[in-house]
């Protein structure tokens, strides 16, 4: 896995994110049950409907399969698993999959519960560099104590699991692990060149803070990625020298990493659970985490996928962000409870994305007839 020179302007971002979202579209055309411009949802088995999704055009997989700690029968697919074990290589298959879907810059988020997190944390680290296991903490609204109602805690004898863990992966290269892709690539960009890593860092003026070379030697093993500015420089140096025609864009190599400093910027979120209401799908997840993940972690026009759709959330958020945005949800009544939670949130993602830094809860969609119980 790793990137290769554009052979045309053509390949260069944004037409590559639009071409892309056409061909998964195009692959997943037998069992997508609703859409719009930028949106697909398919109904069907997330392991099924993968292999057809074309490779390397997906910028974030953002997931939350059933988590198998919680033997949920409201949650399809929550108690097949007779032994953990079964779990851990369903999620491996899957992580096969995300990766090979996935462009090299890309990332991937996975919710999973924290008994089943240490297990699936050393199972992707085969084909992932785990940069982050993300603790959510689920607060829940004043006055609103969910776990409450449904258990005596004291009986657990244990502290009550309140919290989920999200694992934020990005695709190691091949044969080594610690090595980003884009270092390879900005590497064999470099020997093409004829540039050594003190030259290349003598033009771009990017100093390592202990050592000449340093920025540029980190940048290629991996430890560290250049701001837009020094990828600027980076560029400018290779094409200066004839070597190179044409570099790829910033967003087509560099993984989206887009912190706004006002959000939370540290591996424990307290993003509000959302509050129970007529019809909601047993595990929604609120709109202003998995925006802040989107936006964070793709840039826009960028295609995201979470192949366990569930209520649509993912969708709809990715979409209140300018992102292109796939799904794939096996039962049919969360495919069509789905299409049109995404198309009641689009009426209010801009007034929404205010208020989100208040409370998670979102529209009542209940309120359709769809969702009468
Ligand atoms: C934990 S929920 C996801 C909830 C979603 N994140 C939301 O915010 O609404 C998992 C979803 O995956 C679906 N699912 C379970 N097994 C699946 C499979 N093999 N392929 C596709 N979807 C599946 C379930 O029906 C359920 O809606």
């Amino acid at each position: 896995m790793t990137f290769s020179l554009p052979d045309s302007l053509d390949d260069i971002y944004p037409h590559n994110r639009a071409h892309a979202f056409v061909k998964i579209r195009g692959a997943l055309q037998a069992s997508e049950a609703f859409s719009s411009d930028a949106l697909s949802l398919s109904s069907g088995d997330a392991l099924a409907c993968l292999p057809m999704i074309p490779t390397a055009t997906v910028d974030l997989v953002l997931v939350d399969p059933p988590y198998h700690s919680t033997k949920k029968d409201n949650i399809y697919g929550d108690s097949d698993f007779e032994h953990d074990d079964h779990f851990v290589e369903w999620i491996t298959d899957l992580g096969r999959e995300w990766k090979r879907v996935l462009r090299p810059n890309g990332s991937l988020y996975l919710f999973c519960s924290s008994d089943m997190a240490p297990y699936l944390y050393v199972a992707l680290s085969k084909d992932y560099n785990v940069q982050s296991m993300v603790t959510w903490t689920k607060p829940n609204e004043p006055g609103y104590d969910g776990w409450r109602q449904k258990m005596k805690k004291t009986s657990l004898r244990r502290w009550y699991p309140h919290s989920e863990r999200i694992i934020f992966a990005t695709p190691a290269t091949d044969g080594n692990l610690k090595r980003a892709p884009f270092g390879h690539f900005l590497k064999s960009c470099r020997v093409q060149c004829r540039l050594t890593s003190n030259q290349l860092t003598e033009i771009t003026g990017a100093y390592g803070k202990v050592n000449n070379g340093g920025a540029v030697s980190n940048w290629e093993t991996g430890r560290n990625i250049p701001s837009r500015e020094q990828y600027a420089k980076i560029c400018e140096a290779f094409l200066g020298t004839k070597l190179i025609k044409i570099m790829p864009k910033y967003e087509d190599v560099i993984r989206a990493f887009n912190i706004d400093p006002k959000e939370p910027f540290v591996d424990s979120w307290d993003f509000m659970n959302v509050r129970q209401y007529r019809g909601k799908h047993p595990a929604e997840k609120p709109q202003d985490m998995l925006r802040h993940i989107i936006r964070t972690s793709s840039y826009e026009g960028d295609v995201v996928l979470d192949c366990f759709a569930g209520s649509g959330s993912t969708l709809a958020a990715a979409s209140a962000l300018g992102r292109r945005a796939i799904g794939i949800e096996i039962e049919d009544r969360w495919v069509a409870y789905a299409a049109q939670f995404i198309k009641a949130k689009a009426d209010v993602s801009l007034e929404r994305e205010r208020e989100l830094s208040i409370q998670g809860p979102t529209v009542a969609v209940a309120s359709l007839p769809l969702f009468a119980e």
